[in-house]
């Protein structure tokens, strides 16, 4: 194991061993020692506008609920009430005044702190008053809200390359039109490898090569994140022509750009050789027709998608074989996929 996680320079570089992506054990691993410690994008901000609207969501197995408080503060507090540990909201909304436990009643303030706890008069020595719901790290960033239960790096510093790159486009203004998900039969760094490398997209993606530059296509790597790049020409009815940006954040946000469209994906571990991923289509507020536009945008979207997912599919049923253990990677095409791969191999070192 300690030599599978050795750190590799990209021209000797091999992939992260099958087992990785296999069985129980690795999620488990996954579990405490990426997603513990790395930032989740869990809701767009205008799900979170004004004070008592939420959002639940998890991060590691800790149920999250997103709240704005009175004071106009957003919060990530434990969806697991203090007294035993029911749930406080069991689903978005908007404009909640207080939470209260579904299980037996008691009430907390938007900000965490327990109001009333029902019928607890005979209860010795029970300071309601110290009660509160612990609390994760929260950020907001254009338009999208992400959590941390025990970061590796602050957001800023998870971002701020990103940021820069951004500088001038008017993303955070976008308007947010439609969400998908797709439930694949693979381990969620499998799909996130695939993501990582325009490697493979002559090879299954012949409708993508058409519009991609494969000679321009560039890929730049920082300390948490990477970005694609390659000049794109399309019908004018679909993107037209302009440039093609894949981000991806550390550990499982994407971020895809095409001229007058942002679509941002989430790549969920469900369970052992499962994964779900998650699509949320966003428009300039100005785009015309935006129906239509988005009908073809998703056709295509989702016609890449379909190709991927058999993909990823087979490629998990050969990581799962015994057969293979770990290909050299191509450093000239897959220096994505070994910057995630030295991630990884950087987090399992690092004992959680
Ligand atoms: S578990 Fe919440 S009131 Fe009992
Ligand atoms: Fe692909």
């Amino acid at each position: 194991m300690q030599d599978d996680l050795a750190p590799q320079p990209l021209d000797r570089a091999s992939a992260l061993p099958a087992h990785f992506y296999v069985g129980a054990e690795s999620a488990e691993r996954d579990r405490r020692q990426v997603f513990t410690r790395g930032w989740q994008l869990l809701a767009r901000a205008d799900q979170l506008a004004d004070p008592g609207d939420h959002v639940v969501g998890e991060i590691a197995g800790v149920p999250l609920l997103l709240v704005r408080g009175d004071d106009g503060v957003l919060r990530a507090l434990h969806n697991v009430c203090r007294h035993r540990a029911g749930p406080l909201a069991l689903g978005n909304g908007r404009g909640a005044k207080r939470l209260r436990c579904h299980y037996h009643g008691w009430s907390y303030g938007l900000d965490g702190c327990l109001l009333s706890a029902t019928e607890m008069e005979g209860a010795r020595d029970f300071d309601a008053g110290s009660v509160r719901l612990p609390e994760a790290r929260v950020a907001e960033w254009r338009g999208l809200v992400f959590a941390a239960l025990d970061p590796a790096a602050t957001f800023p510093e998870t971002i701020a390359a990103i940021d820069d790159r951004l500088a001038g486009r008017r993303l955070d203004g976008y308007v947010f039109h439609r969400h998908y998900d797709y439930d694949i039969a693979c381990d969620w760094k499998n799909y996130i490898d695939n993501y990582l490398e325009g490697y493979h997209v002559p090879h299954i993606h012949p409708e993508l090569n058409r519009m991609l530059d494969y000679r321009d296509y560039v890929v730049e790597t920082g300390r948490w994140h990477s970005l694609q790049h390659s000049p794109l020409a399309s019908d004018a009815a679909l993107y037209g022509d302009g440039e093609a940006l894949y981000w991806f954040v550390w550990p499982n946000t994407l971020l895809n750009v095409m001229p007058d469209r942002m679509q941002t994906n989430r790549v969920i571990p469900l369970a052992p050789g499962q994964c779900r991923v998650t699509f949320d289509y966003f428009y300039p507020p100005d785009a015309g027709e935006v129906e239509a536009r988005h009908a073809r945008d998703h056709a295509f979207s989702d016609l890449v998608q379909r190709q991927d997912i058999d993909m990823c599919v087979n490629v998990q049923r050969g990581l799962a074989s015994g057969s293979y253990h770990a290909g050299r990677l191509n450093p000239k095409r897959e220096d994505g996929v070994h910057h995630f791969h030295e991630l990884l191999r950087e987090a399992y070192r690092t004992p959680g």
